[in-house]
């Protein structure tokens, strides 16, 4: 394990990178090959990529910015329509649909998940309605079949959810497409990079003819969006290494959990589907000082969403958003957390707890 410089320091940062020797030996081999750009690497990627979820295609891409991006042109949504949204969210899916040139329509999450809340989606669909982006925050599932049932065409904002699982199905294999994005502190990473997988054969044709803008007969705007070898080279050894990386995760959960429960705390719910992305208490009032407190001691925490898509724009309502943006914190959790650093991030949580209880109870 790489030895950063926040751990010699003692303060745990928020998130990190989980890299080791087989990643530096991998992407050695690359750079030595000479081939540095897209190449057989990436192929072999996608390929493990999509034999993972057992779906047909899966195309790289340079983020999952990129990937939403090309996703919904895949769909064709252009000016004129309409995709719903969450309001509790980063910004990349609002840009997203934003480059498409369609209008984002927000709509509000459920208190217990923060995912969409179909009942809200259902209010806010038109008829130029033409998809739904249904991320699964935090490494929950959303509840997709009250979302299916609008009968609207869904893309899976898989981002933060690689191995979660809904009703003993892999996330990501439910919509017409799903998106990944592989930041360097994501499940598994590729320093930044994306993957747009789907079972159409005509959207994965799409998105492969739009990522790339070289050697082609017929002009139209196309992007490069593609993947390094470099990049990719990182992706499969992250992916051989998913298992081990969702157990860790879990193991530290079931840590923060066993030890959380006597506190009078939103816990993150107890779903054996979820994969542990961000480990996000609720707390009874603002986060903030909670996020200070915690810091003082050497804590990396925050809210886990920076700002809502409905503040971004400027917009009223929201009020599950609302109280779940200032309410959260996001605790540090991710496989190069060591044990010693589960123990201190628990001392320090009770700690703040026994200190400023109106925060907690
Ligand atoms: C839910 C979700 N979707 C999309 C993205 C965008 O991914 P990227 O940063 O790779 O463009 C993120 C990134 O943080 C995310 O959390």
């Amino acid at each position: 394990m790489i030895k950063h410089r926040e751990q010699q320091h003692h303060f745990i940062p928020h998130s990190r990178p989980t890299l080791g020797t087989e990643e530096i030996k991998a992407v050695s081999e690359v750079i030595a090959s000479g081939h540095i750009a897209e190449g057989a690497i990436v192929k072999e990627f996608e390929q493990k990529f999509a034999d993972y979820l057992n779906v047909k295609h899966a195309v790289a891409t340079t983020s999952g910015t990129s990937a939403l991006h090309l996703a919904l042109l895949a769909l064709e949504v252009g000016p004129g329509d309409e995709v719903i949204i969450p309001s509790y969210v980063c910004c990349a899916l609002l840009n997203a649909v934003n480059y498409a040139g369609a209008t984002a329509v927000l709509a509000d999450i459920c208190p217990n998940t923060c995912n969409l809340d179909a009942a809200d989606v259902k209010k806010r669909l038109s008829s130029r309605t033409k998809a739904i982006i249904v991320p699964h925050l935090f490494g929950m599932a959303a509840d997709l079949n009250p979302l299916l049932a609008l009968d609207v065409p869904i893309i899976e904002d898989c981002a933060q959810a690689v191995g979660a699982v809904y009703n003993q199905r892999p996330v990501g294999t439910f919509g017409v497409a799903a998106v990944y994005s592989f930041y360097a502190t994501k499940v598994i990473t590729t320093g930044e990079g994306g993957m747009v997988v789907c079972n159409a054969k005509d959207i994965a044709e799409r998105i492969r003819d739009l990522k790339t803008y070289d050697q082609k007969d017929d002009y139209k705007i196309r992007f490069n969006y593609k993947m390094t070898d470099i990049q990719a080279a990182l992706g499969i050894v992250q992916l051989a290494q998913l298992n081990s990386i969702l157990r860790r995760r879990k193991a530290i959960a079931d840590q923060y959990t066993r030890a959380f429960k006597v506190l009078d705390l939103n816990l993150p719910p107890d779903d054996s589907g979820q994969i542990f992305f961000r480990y996000v208490i609720g707390l009874k009032t603002d986060s903030r000082s909670g996020i200070e407190a915690l810091s003082r001691k050497g804590i990396g925490c925050d809210r886990p969403v920076y700002l809502p898509l409905h503040r971004q724009i400027k917009l009223k309502g929201y009020p599950v958003t609302e109280k779940a943006w200032k309410n959260s914190l996001s605790l540090p959790i991710y496989p190069s957390l060591t044990d010693e650093a589960v123990t201190r991030v628990i001392g320090a949580v009770l700690d703040t707890a026994s200190k400023i209880s109106r925060l907690f109870k």
